[in-house]
């Protein structure tokens, strides 16, 4: 494949967007960007030191401090907070519901886009909430990946018993779906498609058959 783009998946919890933007980014030769770690990392580190949600001034410096990195290796890519493997401890229940919650904070999104912007560009496949309007308007192709309620939350369900996490999965649809209104309706950044992004339903469809219609639409593009 010719010139190298950066290209962005946004969509709602338990759509897809990892395991596509992963297999998407392995395919073309392109390094995958996670930005939901990015916030889960902050969550993590915040619950660790006790700085709760409301402390809006200790979580900016949180953010200015804290060392967030990614290494890929042969089994997929590890992520680090201050040298630290915390790959497994940022995906419980518990650090989702308070990466959504700190993610609404101010101080910290403009941290992370700062972060963000500067690991992506050409020869990246980036995932989030906000990568199309907000981190990377400028991105050559955007997709919005959506699935139905009960798709996304069995999806997170299964990733939590593969981690060796026990779940109840109605419980696990209710928390997805709760997180999702919340990441909509919260006043900063709110989860928003893009007006160029390309809408795919995932609902019923592999990883591999999404991952085949976004290169599909990136061969259009040009
Ligand atoms: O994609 P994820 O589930 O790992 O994201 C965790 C939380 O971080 C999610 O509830 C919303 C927030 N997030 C965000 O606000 N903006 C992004 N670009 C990525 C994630």
């Amino acid at each position: 494949m010719g010139k190298r783009l950066l290209i962005v998946i946004d969509g709602p919890a338990g759509a897809g967007k990892s395991t596509a933007a992963r297999l998407l980014a392995k395919q073309l030769g392109y390094r995958y960007l996670d930005t939901g770690a990015t916030y889960r990392v902050v969550a993590l580190s915040a619950k660790q030191r006790g700085i709760t949600p409301e402390m809006t001034e200790k979580l900016g410096r949180l953010c200015a401090e804290l060392g967030i990195g990614f290494e890929d290796n042969e089994e997929g890519q590890r992520v680090y907070m201050d040298g630290k493997d915390v790959t497994e401890a940022i995906r419980t229940p518990e650090i989702s519901m308070l990466a959504s919650r700190i993610s609404q904070e101010k101080v910290v999104r403009d941290a992370l886009v700062d972060l963000q912007r500067r690991l992506g560009g050409p020869g990246v496949v980036a995932e989030g909430r906000d990568m199309g309007l907000v981190v990377f308007p400028e991105a050559a192709v955007k997709f919005y990946l959506d699935a139905k309620p009960e798709d996304r939350g069995t999806r997170r369900y299964k990733e939590l018993l593969d981690r060796g996490i026990t779940a109840d999965l109605s419980r696990v649809i209710e928390d997805t779906d709760r997180r999702d209104k919340e990441d909509r309706n919260r006043e900063v950044a709110p989860l928003q498609t893009a007006p160029d992004a390309i809408t795919i339903d995932s609902t019923g469809l592999t990883p591999e058959e999404v991952v085949e219609r976004m290169l599909a639409e990136i061969k259009k593009s040009g």
